[in-house]
């Protein structure tokens, strides 16, 4: 059993009945967040990367919870020098972990915190949570290699950035799909900021074209996967 909840932009909250894993935090300063930070009961928070619009409240949630914070290795070093509990990993990389196996992907974007340090690659996850796999491609530009992630996994849930600008824009985002062939793609990272707008209806609709499910998650919308 999984149940996925989105907050909103690249934001989500995994629960399989034990744990709760929190991906891409971003809510103070979000205007599209649905859940207050003091909320968020997660006992591990994931990062794609480090810009602040996914690092975002990784800080108070941890500290709250004392969440194990999943990075890649220099993101997860810089958690830790602000008093956090990380675990460092690196892209290709996979570990198991008490809610199940996560793997780091490659993305093309950039990673830097909000003082401007550079913090690792960026990354996509792969998380095997509640007898599911859900691939969370993190900030990205299309690339080849989509096709042997879905090729090697058989990804239930595909986690897809359509809002353009600085990710895939839907017509990409639409072919990243048909690559993946994931069970169900699930559009995010578009409509927080005026360069992300976009019509998510749109990409739905292209994504239903190919024989793929696809379906736009409300703000603060919760589905059993
Ligand atoms: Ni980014
Ligand atoms: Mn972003």
């Amino acid at each position: 059993m999984l149940k996925l909840k989105y907050i909103s932009h690249s934001a989500f909250l995994l629960k399989d009945g034990k744990n709760e894993v929190a991906i891409d935090p971003f809510i103070k300063g979000n205007p599209t967040a649905t859940v207050k930070v003091e909320d968020v009961k997660a006992n591990f928070i994931v990062l794609t990367h480090a810009h602040p619009d996914h690092f975002g409240d990784t800080k108070p949630i941890a500290l709250a919870n004392k969440s194990l914070v999943i990075a890649v290795n220099e993101l997860a070093n810089y958690c830790a020098e602000i008093g956090l509990e990380a675990h460092n990993m690196h892209i290709g990389g996979s570990y198991n972990f008490d809610f199940g196996k996560l793997k780091f992907t490659q993305a093309f974007h950039g990673s830097s915190n909000a003082e401007g340090d550079y913090m690792g690659d960026p990354a996509g996850v792969i998380l095997n949570m509640g007898g599911k796999v859900v691939y969370h491609c993190g900030d990205t530009g299309i690339f080849g290699d989509m096709k042997l992630i879905g090729q090697m996994n058989k990804i239930d849930v595909m986690l897809v950035p359509i809002g353009g600008n600085f990710t895939m824009d839907i017509d990409d985002a639409v072919a990243a799909v048909k690559m993946v062939n994931p069970k169900l793609a699930i559009p995010m990272h578009y409509n927080t900021f005026p360069v992300i707008e976009t019509d998510p209806g749109e990409f739905v609709d292209k994504v239903k074209q190919s024989g793929i499910d696809a379906k736009v998650m409300e703000y603060g919308a919760e589905v059993q996967v």
